[in-house]
């Protein structure tokens, strides 16, 4: 099929680049012209695993291109996805200006049959306004205009097995022939007849995709009830772990025996600096905004955001009470990104870090594997370091704000050498106090036992 992708954030990129990889003809477009320039050039803006791939495979292969101006991508497609941003606004309802401005577009460019598709994550009833505005703007009346929601579960640094491989594709339509052109849109992935990019043709056996078909409300309110419950789900393991510190348990232990519970699930129990990055804030926020608007109390989730925000206040206290005086003390940061395997720092609890360890009058050194750059735009005060190694050299303290794979692979022994003071606060509970004693560190981390030195003047 002949498909539209409006804004090339990572959604409309990943969104793009599989659609393409499963067989559609795929045309992206953005109006930001120097983004569509570098995607012309070759190159992929953001670090996403194995995108950069896909999307040179799809280019070769003719089934991707890139257009700097979105009016022209809307006559090549007849299928539209809305990938725009949704922002937070300051009052944190979702920004839709973005939506609305494709709305005109395309309604005043379309000269044939569009499904017009919402990607882009928004608040319930936005599918309602999107065809009103499509009806009210369009300049051809006798051409159908279909307005259909399809809201990603993709996450940042899998996205493209997310896409490839959902364990559900959620539809919301009001006719059947939205249904049907969605449903043709993604038969590939439904009935697995593709070359696996990520999996080399050896994907993992598991139950197929579930297609599930609903109306546009209920498509849009799947979205943020799931990212909300994600929240719900960081926050509670923070305070759990809280109150695992002051009763002298381990949260790893109770976490480990509550996910066991099918009911309740091993992921997103996590406790440490809590979450952050571009999707669950702000879904959040907007989420208890339309519950306001609906005159629906969900104060669960406004609890759930202030404990959030509380996270960086509770790592300061373990801060203070292992350095005891920050001012000019020189501190290595591990980890500048929102989470693993992606450059993304927009919202980052790293970055809210640093910030206060500046504020408090740190001297900080940073290292993140992939998000150095993104994070010097925002933070040029900071000092960069070439690895995490450097970062560890002469500092009285280091800490871990992004649990990347790859910190716990580090060779402590070397790590200890280079510091002034061998103290480690892990904010995201990457390694294990046992292991940390046995190496010789003084370690802090969340809803564990501290390792703490003995003091050596009576
Ligand atoms: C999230 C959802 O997980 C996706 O399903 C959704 O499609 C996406 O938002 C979106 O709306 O586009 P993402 O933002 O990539 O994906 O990140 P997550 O993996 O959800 O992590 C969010 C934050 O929660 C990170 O800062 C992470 O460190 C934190 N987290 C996660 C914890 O603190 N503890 C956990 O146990 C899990």
């Amino acid at each position: 099929m002949k498909i539209s992708v409006i804004g090339t954030g990572y959604v409309g990129l990943v969104t793009g680049a599989c659609l393409a990889e499963i067989g559609h003809e795929v045309m992206c477009t953005d109006s930001d012209a120097a983004k569509i320039r570098t995607l012309e050039a070759g190159g992929v803006p953001i670090y996403e695993p194995g995108l950069d791939q896909v999307i040179a495979k799809a280019r070769k292969e003719n089934r991707l291109r890139f257009c700097a101006n979105p009016a022209d991508a809307v006559p090549a497609g007849d299928a539209i996805f809305i990938c725009v941003g949704t922002p937070p606004l300051p009052n944190g309802d979702a920004d839709l200006s973005a939506i609305d401005n494709v709305a005109r577009m395309v309604a005043s460019e379309a000269t044939s049959p569009k499904l017009v598709i919402e990607k882009s994550t928004v608040p319930a009833r936005t599918g309602q306004e999107l065809k009103r505005a499509l009806s009210v703007y369009t300049r051809r009346p006798g051409v159908t205009l279909r307005v259909a929601s399809n809201p990603e579960f993709l996450r940042e640094g899998t996205a493209v097995e997310d896409f490839l491989h959902p364990d559900r594709v959620v539809v919301g339509v009001e006719d059947e022939t939205a249904e049907r052109q969605l449903h043709d849109i993604y038969r590939p992935v439904l009935e697995r007849q593709f070359n696996c990019p990520v999996h080399a043709g050896a994907c993992p056996e598991g139950p197929a995709p579930q297609w599930l078909v609903t109306t546009i409300n209920s498509a849009e309110l799947i979205k943020h009830a799931s990212n909300s419950f994600l929240a719900l789900k960081v926050s509670y393991a923070n305070m759990v772990s809280d109150l695992a510190e002051r009763l002298g348990a381990d949260i790893g232990e109770v976490t480990r025996a509550m996910g066991m519970d099918p009911r309740i699930g091993p992921s997103f129990l996590n406790a440490g600096l809590g979450f952050g990055g571009f999707c669950l804030p702000k879904d959040l926020q907007a989420f208890v905004r339309l519950a306001e608007r609906c005159g629906v109390d969900f104060s669960m989730l406004k609890a759930a955001e202030k404990i959030n925000k509380q996270r960086i206040d509770r790592f300061f206290d373990k801060v203070r009470e292992a350095l005891w005086v920050v001012r000019d003390k020189p501190v290595g940061v591990l980890g500048l990104a929102f989470k693993p395997n992606t450059d993304d720092v927009r919202f980052a609890p790293a970055i809210d870090l640093i910030r206060r360890l500046l504020e408090e009058g740190a001297d900080v050194r940073a290292y993140d594997p992939q998000a150095m750059e993104k994070a010097r735009a925002i933070l040029p005060e900071v000092a960069y370091a070439p690895s995490a190694y450097d970062a560890a050299q002469g500092a009285e303290a280091l800490v871990i704000a992004t649990e990347w794979p790859e910190f716990r692979a580090l060779d402590w022994e070397k790590m200890r050498a280079r510091m002034r003071r061998p103290l480690v606060l892990d904010a995201r509970n990457l390694l294990l106090p046992g292991e940390m004693r046995a190496r010789g560190f003084e370690y802090r981390s969340f809803g564990r036992p501290d390792v703490v030195a003995e003091p050596q003047i009576a």
